[in-house]
């Protein structure tokens, strides 16, 4: 197995830091061959190279069979809307040239931390659904956009292929029948045409799947929905802008963001990355919550490697250190709490155990 990290900005490397713990810990239990490559990319990259996805991480990338990636961002660029080169910029490259089209975020609940859920205990015991959000279209990616002469106006464009639409729907189809068989396609298709070529191509495929129950539902609703009535849920598959915002609101439903990982699947290479961002306040202070990064890379096992096994043992690992209390600050709960790098060799130690 060969394994392009980019650790990227912020608290990034800390976290990549102990997921590779644990991947090494896998690997020599299970006796798999792992190899790792590293290449920069965000801020870090920009500051070495000036570009933030440099062609040399594209080829590490690419050339691997999972990557294991960090975070992104940097508070230098946030208040500047005018400069050339931006982090994000790294990340959006990434995706298009990796041709990573889906984003697979699961929201799923951890019983010694459902108490810290912002939900009320009966709303949030139990949850699990996940996102499949369309990663490279719509408005973050949709031509013409920019000012108009004079400034004045600025516009983007949202615009979606059928194919487009299709090759996301089909996946989200494809996991709904290993799932609970529900699956909910969220869209705008009261006001955007966008939405509507969505319905209307989900509603050609659904007889394809017969098994599997399909919901339309706005995404104003769902919004709503996501806070009340959670269980509702098994798999929502929507465009990338509205992807992006419900998979923040879904991501503290568990009870913190420092716990969601997340994979993105497309054409050929698999990424694996932790749903918070660079937290660029902890960076460096190995107080970071490294156990998204950890699952990340269960994930990546199970999405990239079809090894469910190594898979469950991450997630076991995980489980256990959360209900033994050997957590970091953000989840410790006023009780005794351990660093970022202490963490991850508690995880490695218990794996070898
Ligand atoms: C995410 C992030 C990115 C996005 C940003 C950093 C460009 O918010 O992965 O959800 O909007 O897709
Ligand atoms: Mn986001």
């Amino acid at each position: 197995m060969n394994i392009a990290l980019l650790p990227g900005d912020g608290i990034g490397p800390e976290v990549i830091d102990q997921a590779v713990k644990v991947v090494k810990a896998i690997g020599q239990k299970f006796g798999h061959q792992i190899t790792f490559t590293e290449g920069v990319v965000g801020a870090t990259a920009i500051d070495a190279t000036g570009e933030p996805y440099p062609d040399a991480t594209h080829e590490i990338a690419a050339a691997s069979d999972a990557v294991l990636f960090g975070a992104i961002g940097d508070p230098k660029y946030d208040n500047d809307p005018k400069a050339k080169v931006r982090p994000e910029q790294g990340l959006l490259l990434m995706r298009q040239k990796l041709g990573l089209f889906a984003n697979v975020r699961p929201t799923f609940t951890f019983p010694s931390l459902v108490h810290k859920s912002p939900l009320k205990l009966d709303r949030v015991e139990g949850v699990d659904f996940v996102f499949f959000r369309e990663l490279t279209g719509g408005v973050y990616f949709g031509e013409p956009r920019g000012r108009n002469e004079q400034g004045t106006k600025a516009f983007d464009t949202n615009m979606y292929s059928k194919e487009e639409i299709t090759r996301l729907a089909r996946m989200g189809f494809e996991a709904a029948q290993k799932r609970r068989k529900l699956l909910t396609c969220v869209d705008k298709a009261n006001v955007m045409a966008t939405s509507r070529l969505w319905r209307e191509t989900v509603q050609e495929l659904a007889p394809e799947y017969p098994d599997v129950k399909v919901e339309y539902e706005f995404v104003d609703a769902v919004a709503m929905r996501l806070i009340q009535w959670p269980k509702a849920y098994d798999v929502l598959i929507t465009e990338n802008l509205f992807g992006d915002i419900l998979t923040d609101e879904a991501s503290v439903i568990s009870g913190s963001m420092g716990l969601m990982p997340s994979a993105s699947l497309g054409t050929s290479v698999k990424l694996f990355e932790p749903i918070h961002g660079s937290y660029p306040q902890a960076a460096g202070k190995d107080i970071a919550n490294p156990l998204a990064t950890v699952l990340s890379a269960a994930m990546m096992f199970d999405y990239a490697f079809d090894l469910k096994e190594e898979a469950q043992l991450i997630s076991d690992v995980v489980n256990q250190s959360l209900s033994e209390g050997y957590v970091t600050e953000d989840i410790a709960d006023g009780g005794p709490s351990y660093k970022t790098s202490e963490v991850g060799d508690w995880l490695a130690a218990k794996i070898l155990a």
